[in-house]
C-alpha cells in the first residue's frame, strides 16, 4: 500500500481553512457556529492577553461545552507549559469533546514528553496533538520532534513568530521563509501529517491572501490558518477541488480502471498518460469530494 492509499483508506478530514478565535472575544465564539470554516482554534495564546487569559479560558470551555459547531473541527491552542497558564489550560480543557490539543513552539523531544504527561493526566489520554512550528529550532528538529508521538495529527507553521526570531521581515512573495514553509511540508508528508500555513496578516487584502494561500498548496499544503471570517471562502476555494477537477478525477479513475480490466499497465486520457500515481491522486481528489458531501 502505498502512503496515498492509507489516506484515502483511513478517510480524509478536510482542513482547507483553520480559523484563530481569540478566546477572550465572546462575539466571535458565538459567530464561528455559522462560519463555513473547516476547523476552528479557539485561542487561549497569542490572540488573548495576559489579564484575560483566566476569563478566555472560561469563555472556551462554556463554548465547546455548549456546543452546535456542527461539522466543523474543534481544536484549542493552549499556552505552553513553560507559562503561568499552560499546565491549568490544559486541565481545563483536555477532557472537552476536541478534535485536537495545539501546543505553540514545539522545539525539544523533552518538551513533547511533559505534554503527553500533563494532558493524560488530565484525563486527554485519546486527544490528538497538533503542533505549532514557530522558531528557528522547532523547524530544523521537526524530523525528530514529528517522531516523537503517535498522538501527532497536525503541523501548524506560525509564520508571524518565525519571520520576528529570524529578525526577518514580511514580504509578500514569502521567498525569504520559502524554505521553512517546505522543509516542514516535506516532514509532514513523509510522516502522513496534515500542515497548515500560517496567518496571513493584511487581512483585508484579498489579492495578496490568495496569493499566498496558492503558493503553499503548490507546496503540498493541507489549508491556511486564518485570523478573519473573510479568509474562509477562498481558502476552501484554493486548497479544495472544484467540479471540473472532480469531474477530471473520475474521468481518470475511469480510463485507468478501464485499461486495468484490459491487463495494461498505463492509460492514455485525452492525449495524456495515466499512470498508478495519477490513479492515486484521482482517488484521493474523489475521497476529498465525498468528505464533503458527507457533512
Ligand atoms: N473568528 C470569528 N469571528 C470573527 C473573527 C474570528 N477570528 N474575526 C472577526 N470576526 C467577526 C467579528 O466578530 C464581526 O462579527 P459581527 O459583525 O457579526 O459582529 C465580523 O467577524 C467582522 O469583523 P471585523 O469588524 O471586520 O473585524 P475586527 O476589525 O473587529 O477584528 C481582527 C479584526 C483581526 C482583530 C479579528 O479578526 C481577530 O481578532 N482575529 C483573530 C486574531 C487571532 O486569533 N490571532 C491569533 C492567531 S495569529
Ligand atoms: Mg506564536
Amino acid at each position: 500500500m502505498t502512503q496515498s492509499d492509507d489516506v484515502v483508506a483511513a478517510g480524509i478530514r478536510p482542513r482547507r481553512s483553520v480559523l484563530y478565535m481569540p478566546g477572550a472575544n465572546a462575539r466571535a465564539l458565538e459567530k464561528a457556529r455559522e462560519l463555513s470554516c473547516d476547523s476552528i482554534i479557539f485561542d487561549l495564546e497569542d490572540a488573548v492577553a495576559a489579564d484575560a487569559k483566566d476569563l478566555a479560558r472560561d469563555q472556551v470551555v462554556a463554548a465547546v461545552s455548549r456546543g452546535g459547531y456542527g461539522y466543523r473541527e474543534l481544536v484549542v491552542r493552549v499556552n505552553g507549559l513553560d507559562t503561568p497558564w499552560g499546565a491549568d489550560d490544559v486541565q481545563a480543557v483536555a477532557g472537552l469533546p476536541l478534535q485536537g490539543l495545539l501546543f505553540p513552539k514545539v522545539e525539544t523531544a523533552a518538551q513533547i514528553d511533559h505534554m503527553l504527561a500533563v494532558v493524560d493526566k488530565a484525563g486527554g489520554d485519546r486527544l490528538p496533538l497538533w503542533f505549532m512550528v514557530e522558531t528557528p529550532l522547532g523547524v530544523l528538529d521537526i524530523r525528530d520532534l514529528a517522531r516523537r508521538t503517535s498522538r501527532l495529527s497536525c503541523l501548524v507553521m506560525g509564520t508571524s513568530d518565525l519571520v520576528k526570531e529570524l529578525r526577518a521581515r514580511h514580504t509578500e512573495s514569502r521567498l525569504n521563509i520559502a524554505y521553512a514553509l517546505q522543509h516542514c511540508a516535506l516532514v509532514a508528508r513523509a510522516c502522513a501529517l496534515d500542515i497548515l500555513d500560517g496567518v496571513h496578516l493584511d487581512f483585508r487584502n484579498q489579492k495578496s491572501f490568495r496569493a499566498a494561500c496558492e503558493q503553499a498548496r503548490a507546496m503540498g499544503y493541507d489549508g491556511k490558518t486564518l485570523i478573519h471570517p473573510t479568509q474562509i471562502d477562498p481558502a476552501n476555494e484554493v486548497f479544495g477541488y472544484d467540479a471540473e477537477a472532480v469531474g477530471q478525477a473520475r474521468a481518470v479513475l475511469a480510463a485507468w480502471e478501464a485499461a486495468q480490466a484490459e491487463g495494461k499497465g498505463v492509460a492514455v486520457l485525452d492525449g495524456k498518460l495515466i499512470e498508478n500515481l495519477h490513479a492515486a491522486e484521482a482517488q484521493r481528489t474523489l475521497a476529498f469530494a465525498e468528505a464533503l458531501s458527507e457533512r
